[in-house]
């Protein structure tokens, strides 16, 4: 028997309740390699699919968590024997999919990446989704020509869990980071990872009826979309790219293409869910690499499977700081 967080459905009502059960190895769904998850972590879709759903989830029982790490026990797959350490996100693990709010997990060998050396399974789920998806986008920049010579690069939402990895690693790579904020009072945490400016949120998160404004920013990873985004194209350098990571602003991108015309600007989509392979492993190499330890360690906020119900509906809330780092052997 093992403890998972189990979300059902109220069939009457519609509504959904969420709750640490006891489960058997009988109750996982298949899988090639069975995995004795240690660490999850709460991402946005955590909160939906902990909660209403969202139009995520398939069916009910259903057991949420995104991505998990831990070890693997068993694997009818070559590529993955007991003791293996790795890292799960995306292909709709913990939505479509039975996810890591569970001691166990039964998944295909394809979704799983080998943990690099230099991270364990803790700082993998400290880092999670939200900062391998920040790992993602700052590699799209760099692809695309962000030097460091070329000046400020924005993060936007820099307070959440995308924002904040973003902001530590290209603090540590060199860059000059501005980091935009709805929130003061977490300016110290900003300047703490490295961020040398903070901008308020009301400073761009409105439109403006000109086009173009100042060439301000190198480069932009950017988790609010909405108006800021399409404030943010008309400040960017000539050539700079911006990384579209999320939708914490809102989907409706009210812009003009005059950026992309008149600068050369580039709007770079980031996907974390179907990355492929290669780029997973690339990725996760680079966090190993690129991301302090100490600076990674300074996001956390540890929790227990327990705890689950009330964070999901805090991140839907924007109440979220940093990283929470799920133990669910705890
Ligand atoms: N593309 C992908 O594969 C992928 C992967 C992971 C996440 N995402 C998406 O990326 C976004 C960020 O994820 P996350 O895990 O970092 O979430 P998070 O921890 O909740 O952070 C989002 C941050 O956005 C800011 N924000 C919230 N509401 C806002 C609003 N109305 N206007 C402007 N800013 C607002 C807040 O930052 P401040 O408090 O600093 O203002 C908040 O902390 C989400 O939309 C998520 O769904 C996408």
């Amino acid at each position: 028997m093992f403890k998972a967080l189990v979300v059902n459905k109220d069939d009457d009502s519609g509504k959904t309740s969420a709750a640490v059960q006891e489960l058997s190895l009988a109750d996982l769904p298949d899988g090639e390699v069975t995995v004795a998850v240690e660490y999850s972590t709460v991402n946005y879709k955590d909160g939906l699919c902990i909660g209403p759903g969202g139009g995520l989830v398939r069916k009910y029982p259903h057991v949420p968590g995104i991505d998990f790490a831990g070890t693997v026990e068993a694997s009818s797959d070559d590529r993955y024997k007991p003791g293996d350490r790795v890292v799960l996100t995306g292909w709709r693990v913990g939505e479509a999919h039975w996810g890591g709010y569970s001691q166990k997990a039964n998944v295909k060998a394809d979704w799983l990446v080998p943990l690099p050396e230099g991270l364990d399974t803790r700082a993998a789920m400290a880092v999670g989704t939200a900062g391998f998806t920040a790992m993602l986008a700052v590699m799209a920049l760099e692809d695309h020509g962000m030097a460091k010579n070329h000046g400020p690069v924005l993060v936007t939402g820099a307070a959440g869990g995308v924002g904040s990895v973003a902001t530590a690693i290209l603090a540590n790579l060199g860059y000059e980071v501005a980091a935009v904020t709805g929130r003061p009072e977490t300016a110290d945490y900003l300047t703490a990872l490295g961020a040398t400016r903070i901008v308020a949120r009301e400073e761009l998160n409105e439109t403006v009826k000109r086009p173009l404004e100042s060439e301000n920013w190198a480069g932009c990873v950017d988790a609010v979309g909405g108006a800021m985004l399409a404030r943010v194209l008309g400040q960017m350098k000539y050539g700079a790219s911006v990384a579209a990571v999320g939708l914490a602003g809102g989907a409706a991108l009210p812009a003009t293409v005059i950026p992309f015309l008149l600068r050369g600007v580039n709007l770079l989509g980031i996907d974390s869910v179907m990355q492929p392979y290669d780029n997973r492993v690339r990725a996760w190499k680079r966090v190993a690499s690129d991301l302090p330890m100490d600076k990674l360690e300074a996001m956390v906020h540890p929790a227990t499977l327990a705890d689950l119900p009330q964070l999901g509906a805090d991140i839907l809330n924007g109440q979220v700081k940093g990283r929470v780092v799920v133990d669910v052997n705890a």
